[in-house]
This record gives structure tokens, sequence and C-alpha cells, in this order.
């Protein structure tokens, strides 16, 4: 047995010596995990979910976890694992996802997405970055510990979840049901990144959701427009009405009551926004846009962080092939999201956006709006021991102090961390600002990758010596 160096006087040379020596296998290992497609979304892939789950759950059980279970749920699986043997020591519940995003549109992707590949300092892969790459980073930081010390410095409860990226909407029952035994000091949530620029950072803030569907219907079945043009309501034009009239041309939305709860920026809250450095020609530069467009009175940051949105994800109906073909569609539809921010509901969110589209339907056709499914706000506070433990591991590791951010993106776990289980929540991920995540070619940067694995094995440590 080696010997565990002192508390206090932190030793990591082994356990970097074992991140080192591993560097292949645990490439290989990333990328057996990058291959399955887990596409939680596409029915024609829950076997491959299922598969995923089975892959990890085994990975856990052959490095000294107990209690592992590929644990069903209404949906997809949730993979539970633990390691409780650090006695006094602190409780974390760890979670990732290993359900990925869609690959459309495929034709955009310059290698297959299941066919991970390594190109300039970086792996390519659909789930590289969002979030296989923290699925694979707690695997080998728990590792890492067991193998070289045959120990760990805290308790750890796993919790992947297998439907993050289509609503989370069998997570919260599992997490009641599974309350008794998921008693911890806090949850660490491993699925956001650095800032522009790559700059180390710990998100503090992520905002909830709520995704409807507006379906319009004119007639059974597509009208030749000669026929019926100028004596029907046209569902497609019927549906773009109810659209124009969501938002005011300034950016902001028009719907009724919709800011009735946001809780309004302090002084303080702004003064945080202000000091992230960001650069607006260079965010429009790098992301290819025209300019930026959003509620006036708020600079980019304070949109993304801390003010609501409503937007259009999609819009079909209608002929869409080539050359012409003079119908009246007899249906439109739409996928409509709304980013929600601290303290709106979902529902009464989704209430009233539904009620000001059924205010505006026009003649002629009939609308129905119905949720699909929606995900709550959260945000963490910085001074908490736990975070602040994050922020000295990511320093000792990349260099440089954390930033703190507010995410616009979501994840529904966070609030039911804390809403069920009381816990606070922290918020550790590695990926770079370019990862294009849910995009194609998404990917993670090696670096980040290593540097996130280091920081994970010094956490471990960290927590094991601070007062929660
Ligand atoms: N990892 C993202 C959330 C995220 C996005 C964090 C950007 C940091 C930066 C997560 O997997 C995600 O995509 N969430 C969905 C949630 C939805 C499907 C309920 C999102 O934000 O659209
Ligand atoms: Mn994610
Ligand atoms: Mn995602």
């Amino acid at each position: 047995m080696t010997t565990a160096p002192q508390v206090g006087e932190a030793n990591f040379a082994d356990l970097d010596s074992f991140v080192d020596r591993t560097r292949d296998e645990r490439l290989a290992d990333f990328f057996e995990l990058l291959r399955i497609p887990s596409i939680g979304t596409l029915s024609e892939h829950t076997d491959d979910v299922r598969a995923t789950a089975t892959f990890i759950a085994d990975r856990l059980a052959a490095m000294g976890f107990e209690h592992v279970e590929v644990s069903p749920t209404d949906g997809h699986p949730i993979v539970y694992a633990d390691w409780l043997h650090a006695e006094g020591a602190p409780t974390v519940i760890v979670y990732a996802h290993y359900d990925v995003q869609p690959v459309d549109p495929i034709d955009l992707w310059d290698t297959p997405p299941f066919e991970p590949t390594v190109k300039d300092g970086r792996i390519y892969g659909r789930g590289a970055a969002d979030d296989k790459s923290h699925v694979y980073l707690h695997m080998w930081a728990a590792k890492a510990w067991l193998e070289s010390r045959g120990n760990l410095p805290v308790n750890l409860k796993i919790v992947f979840e297998g439907e993050e990226e289509s609503g989370s909407d069998h997570f919260e029952p599992w997490i009641i049901a599974n309350q008794d035994r998921l008693a911890a000091d806090f949850a660490l949530i491993s699925d956001t990144g650095f800032y522009e620029g790559n700059r180390p950072a710990l998100t503090i803030g992520l905002r909830g959701l709520v995704y409807m569907q507006i379906d319009v219907t004119g007639s059974e079945l597509d009208l030749h427009s000669g026929t019926f043009g100028g004596n029907v309501q046209n569902p497609a034009a019927a549906l773009a009405s109810v659209i124009a009239r969501l938002k005011n041309e300034d950016g902001s939305i028009a719907v009724p009551g919709f800011y009735d709860e946001v809780r309004p920026l302090t002084p303080r809250d702004r003064e945080e926004f202000a000091r992230l450095p960001f650069d607006e020609g260079e965010f429009v530069g790098s992301y290819g846009l025209h300019s930026v467009h959003g509620e006036p009175d708020f600079s980019v940051l304070e949109r993304r962080g801390a003010r609501p949105t409503l937007d259009v994800n999609g819009i079909w109906g209608g002929f869409q092939g080539e050359g012409s073909k003079t119908i009246i569609p007899a249906e439109a539809h739409a996928k409509i999201s709304c980013r929600l921010v601290a303290d709106m509901s979902p529902d009464l969110t989704f209430q009233r956006v539904r009620d000001h589209v059924m205010s505006n339907v026009p003649a002629g056709v009939e609308v129905t709006v119905r949720k699909i499914n929606e995900g709550m706000w959260s945000l963490t506070p910085i001074d908490h021991p736990a975070t602040q433990a994050a922020a000295a591991c990511l320093e000792e590791v990349f260099g440089e102090a954390p930033v703190y951010l507010r995410e616009g993106g979501s994840i529904p776990a966070g609030a039911t961390f804390s809403s069920v289980l009381g816990l606070p929540v922290v918020l550790l991920g590695f990926i770079q600002p370019d990862d294009q995540i849910h995009a194609p070619n998404e990917n993670v940067r090696l670096d980040n990758l290593e540097g996130g694995l280091r920081t994970i094995i010094r956490y471990w440590q960290k927590l094991s010596e601070t007062a929660l």
C-alpha cells in the first residue's frame, strides 16, 4: 500500500502520475463511451441509451463502487452508484448526464458524430463536451483515487441522468422516490463550462425553461390554392400572425404579465455582470452573427443570465420541396420555448403565453397550444464553502481564479436537488465556450479534459479538509 500524504500538505504526485500514465487507456475508454449513440429524444435509440447506462454502471462496479444500479424510471434509466467509506468526511451527490442531442444536420459534420476523432488538440463527436466529458471525468477521477490509494477522501453518490436533453421529465419523481438514500452535504453538477476566452469559470445561475408547441389546423387536407385561395384562412399565415404578436420589435416579449415575477437586477448584480470581460464585437464575429438583438436597457450578459426569453425553435407546414406546389396547407406548427429566471413559474408562463396566443387566433382556423416540458431556474451561493473549494482547485490547476457566471442554459436537475433534497448545488464543469454543443462538430479540448481531471481529483481532497 502507498502511504497517503497528510492533509494540509496534500501531495498529488501518485495521482498525477496515474493521470499521466493512463492517457492512452483513458482516451480509448472515452471513445468507447462516445461511440454509443445515446440520443435520448429519439425513440429508435432507446436501446443505445440503455447500453450507455450499462457501460457506465459496469465501469463503476469494476472500480469499486457499490450499490451500482441501472435504475429504471418511466423514461430512460438513471445510473446510481455509491462509495461511502470516508467516515466523517462530506458526502457529495455527483450529477452528469449520459444522453446526447440528436445529430442533425448530419451533412455539416466534418467527421461522423459517433466516430470520435482527435484533431488540433480537440476530440470531435456528439457528446464529447455535453455531457459525456463529465461522465468520463468523474469515472476517471474516482478511479485515480481508488487505484492509487485504495480509497476516496469523500463519500460519493453518483447520479447520472439519461433524459437531460429531453427535459428531465422523470428525474424529479426518481429523486423523490430515492430520497432516503440521497442524503448528502451538497450536489455537484458537472454540465457547464468555462467563460469566453476559455477562462476558468464557476456557474452560479441557470435559467429555467418551458417548451411548448402550437398547432394550427385549417382543413382536413391540403387545398388547391386556385380553387380555395381568397376564400379560406391560411394556417401558415395564421401561425405567422400569432407568432408575430408574441414579441415587440425591440426584442421584449409582448405577452401580458410575462415579466411580472422577474426578479429585478440589483445594482450589485449589475456590477457583477459588468465586471466580466466581454467584447461585443468579438462575440458577434466569433459566432458569425449579424448583430446582437435583445431587450433594450440590458447588456448581453444580463440578457443571457438574468432576463427571460421567448424563442421560436422551429416552424413548419405546407410545401417545402423543390419548385412550386400551389396549395393552402391543411396545417402549420411551431415549437416555442421560454427561458425563465428567478422568480418565474414555468406553469404560469405557459398559461400566459397560451392565453395570449388564443386571444389572437385569426378567424377560420383552429389553434391548440400544449406544453412539452419544463424545468425550473436555479441560483447557487458564491460564498458556500463547497463553491470556494472548487474555485481554489480550479485556480491551482488552471493558474487563474475562476469568474462567476450566470448561464443562459438550463439543467432542470439543479432546481430539483435544491427543492426536493434541500441541498446546495455547485456547478463545476470544464467545457470550453466554442464547444459547439447541440450543433455539428461538437468538440472538447483535450487540455481542458486533463485539467478537469486534475481539478476533480484535488476537489475531493480539498472537500475532505473543508467544513461544510
Ligand atoms: N449542458 C447544457 C446546459 C448548458 C448550456 C450549460 C450552455 C452551460 C452552457 C444542457 O445539457 C442543456 O442543453 N440543457 C437544455 C435543457 C432542456 C432540454 C430542458 C437546454 O438548456 O436547452
Ligand atoms: Mn448538458
Ligand atoms: Mn445539452
